[in-house]
Formats: C-alpha cells, structure tokens, sequence
C-alpha cells in the first residue's frame, strides 16, 4: 500500500508525463506546420512515449492500492521560434522531467517505499537516455549552424537518431 505522500507525488509526476506528452505534441504539430516532416515524426513518436511513461506510473498507483488522478493540464505554447530553439527546449524540459524523478525517489526513500523505489529505477534509466538523445541532438543542431542542405538532411535523419545510437555517441564522455 502506497503512503499517502508517496501516492501525491506519484500522481504529480502522473501529470507531468502527461504535461511532457502535450509539449512535445504541440512542438510535432509545429513542426509540421512549418514543413519539418521529418522533426514533426520525431515529435510525434516523443509524445506517444511520454504518454507510455504516464501509462505506466498510472497502472503503478492503481496496482499498488492507490488512485492514479487525471487532471487537467498547462497548455503548452504553440510556436517555438525556431527549430534549434525548439530542441533546446525539449532538453531543458527532459532536465526538469529528470528533476522531478530524482525528487520522486527521494519520497521513496523517506517513506521506506523499496519496491516504488525498485519500480522507479526504470525512470531513473530512461531519463539517462533521453538527455543523452537531447544533447546529442543538439550537438548536430550545432554542426549544421544555418546551412540550409544541413537542415534537409536533418530533418530527413533525425527519426534515425535513436536513444540507443546517442548513448554509444556519448560512450567515453
Ligand atoms: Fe517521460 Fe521524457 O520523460
């Protein structure tokens, strides 16, 4: 059974994957605007995962006696200025996601939760992976500068940029 601190923050961070979801929903629907196929269906497919993330600490709560809320949410912005803006944000917005996960699991530890901590070690992970997917991102951001054919090629490539491939990018950092 999940202590009722415990069972607060989790649906917190339950809004926050949720909020995370629409953020990067809004900067797909951006990007397609714009003409960016290829960042729109990278944005996409970062929503449906953040939707996973909050699916998966719903199903958590409510396996663990506890009650998964759905609340409403901050709408995020609209118009993202540029694309390299837009990317870094999305890594400004993971550093706060994995914030929040650090913060989760010191309520675990407070609360003498193991198994929640346990069960957390996977968001623990993730978070690794995501920053290492932003940053590396942003590193070829850097590269193309303004050059146009830089930025055709990107938006062709970047729904290749796995989070597998940025974490043996960043082996040896
Ligand atoms: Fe659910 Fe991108 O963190």
């Amino acid at each position: 059974m999940l202590s009722k601190k415990l069972e607060d923050a989790l649906n917190k961070q339950i809004r926050i994957e949720a909020e995370s979801s629409q953020v990067y929903l809004s900067m797909a629907s951006w990007a397609e605007v714009k003409g960016l196929e290829g960042i729109a269906g990278f944005m996409y497919g970062h929503s449906d995962e953040e939707r996973m993330h909050m699916l998966k600490l719903i199903k958590y709560v409510n396996e663990r006696g506890g009650h998964a809320k759905i609340s409403d949410l901050a709408a995020p912005k609209t118009d993202f200025g540029s694309f390299q803006n837009m990317f870094q944000e999305l890594y400004d917005h993971e550093i706060f996601v994995s914030n929040s996960i650090n913060d989760l699991v010191h309520v675990t530890l407070e609360e003498k939760d193991y198994a929640t901590h346990n069960f957390l070690q996977w968001y623990v992970a993730e978070q690794i992976e995501e920053e290492a997917l932003a940053r590396t991102i942003l590193d070829k951001i850097n590269l193309i500068g303004n050059d146009k054919g830089g930025l055709y090629l990107f938006d062709r490539d970047v729904q290749q940029i796995t989070v597998e491939s940025a974490a043996s990018d960043t082996v040896g950092d």
